[in-house]
């Protein structure tokens, strides 16, 4: 592990071609994983042996993987804080990631992953591999052997995103060192049906040796132990890191899941431009004056194509965009989109990363 902090503890491809139906469900008719009975309840948070098999096999402290979202400063606090740092490469350019990947190994002592999703090309995977980094994670598709060959013959390890039995079973064909099962709580895109406490037996029961962590609405150290004692080996948190002060959000976004409550968040495929899937974000202007208008399929949409703000060096952002509010952006960031999982209800402040860690692994163990 590296340095300090070790005892504290375009966009636009444009995927227009299938239309999904508008759909917004509140999130309070389902509950959660983390809101069930546990299988078995533990009053101290104990790791379980596929964590402690996650924790040899990347060299970490906690098993506490950040999910893609939060960029490079959250990356390198986590990963310096013994958890696993995650740097989002699907829409960077091979040079960027080059770059940001020298940066990481620099950084870091490698315990981070770069993460693609499989709906957009990989294209900069072979610039990151040649910077030297060593390990990956793909969403929304199984990656090709020739990915993963590329991988293994340059020493590097992956894990897969899965949300159902079938898939899962797909991706454990590639012998992955490790599962990602993502549920219906989750913010950003949700490639997920199920929630976490039906996903997760079903990837359990074929999963085998290999660790299986969950995505989707984790914000205490009590979440995760609910996720550790139903055999989760580990947690992939989103919506929890990029409330912290290193995250590249701006400060408006920031406030926003601080202040979210029991029903904020909304299951739905409004923000569809640049990549028309399902996502969950925080219900802000654009979403309920689109729901008020009756859900219309794009083309057909309340203030379509209006500029709601633009991007640090100028660039235009418009309703509807699947871009959330980033530091140096300029305009109406709350008509934009804000990710955001069920979990975000438990989230009432902004501390650094290395202090979230602490207290998240403290509430886990509960001593
Ligand atoms: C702001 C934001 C951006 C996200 N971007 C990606 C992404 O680029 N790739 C990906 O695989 N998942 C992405 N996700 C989903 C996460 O990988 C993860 O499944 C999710 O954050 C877990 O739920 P949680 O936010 O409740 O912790 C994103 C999530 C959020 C909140």
């Amino acid at each position: 592990m590296k340095k300090q902090n070790l005892n504290n503890s375009s966009r636009r491809n444009f995927l227009k071609t299938t239309s999904i139906a508008a759909i917004g469900l509140p999130t309070a008719l389902f509950s959660s994983f983390t809101e069930s009975k546990p299988i078995e309840k533990k009053e101290i948070g104990v790791l379980n042996e596929g964590s402690k098999k996650l924790l040899a096999l990347f060299d970490l402290k906690y098993p506490f993987f950040q999910a893609a979202p939060g960029g490079e400063q959250v990356a390198i606090a986590v990963a310096n804080a013994g958890g696993m740092g995650c740097i989002q490469f699907t829409w960077t350019s091979p040079d960027d990631a080059y770059e940001t990947t020298k940066r990481l190994n620099a950084a870091t002592d490698g315990n981070y992953y770069a993460n693609y999703v499989l709906h957009f090309e990989p294209n900069s995977l072979d610039k990151a591999l040649e910077a030297g980094c060593k390990n990956f994670q793909f969403s929304w598709g199984i990656p090709s052997q020739e990915i993963v060959s590329k991988i293994r013959n340059a020493g590097g390890k992956f894990g897969v995103q899965v949300s159902s039995k079938n898939n899962a079973e797909n991706a454990l064909e590639l012998n992955p060192d490790f599962l990602i099962c993502q549920g219906l709580e989750a913010g950003g895109h949700i490639q997920a049906s199920q929630y976490i406490k039906e996903a997760l037996p079903q990837v359990l029961e074929v999963a085998g040796p290999v660790p299986v962590l969950v995505a989707g609405g984790i914000s205490t150290g009590k979440d995760i132990r609910m996720a550790i004692n139903n055999g989760a080996a580990g947690v992939v948190m989103g919506t929890r890191f990029i409330a912290t002060k290193e995250s590249h959000l701006n400060d408006f976004y920031r406030q926003k899941l601080v202040e979210a409550g029991e029903h904020s968040t909304v299951y739905t495929n409004c923000f569809n431009d640049g990549w028309n899937a399902m996502h969950r974000v925080l219900r802000n202007s654009t979403f309920l004056n689109w729901e008020a208008e009756g859900c219309s399929l794009q083309g057909n949409k309340p203030g379509e194509g209006e500029v709601v703000a633009k991007g640090e060096t100028g660039y235009d952002i418009i309703r509807y965009s699947g871009r959330h509010p980033l530091e140096g952006d300029t305009g109406d960031f709350e008509a934009m989109c804000m990710y955001a999982g069920e979990g975000v209800k438990k989230i009432h402040d902004i501390p650094s990363t290395s202090e979230l860690i602490d207290r998240l692994w403290k509430e886990f163990e509960n001593k």
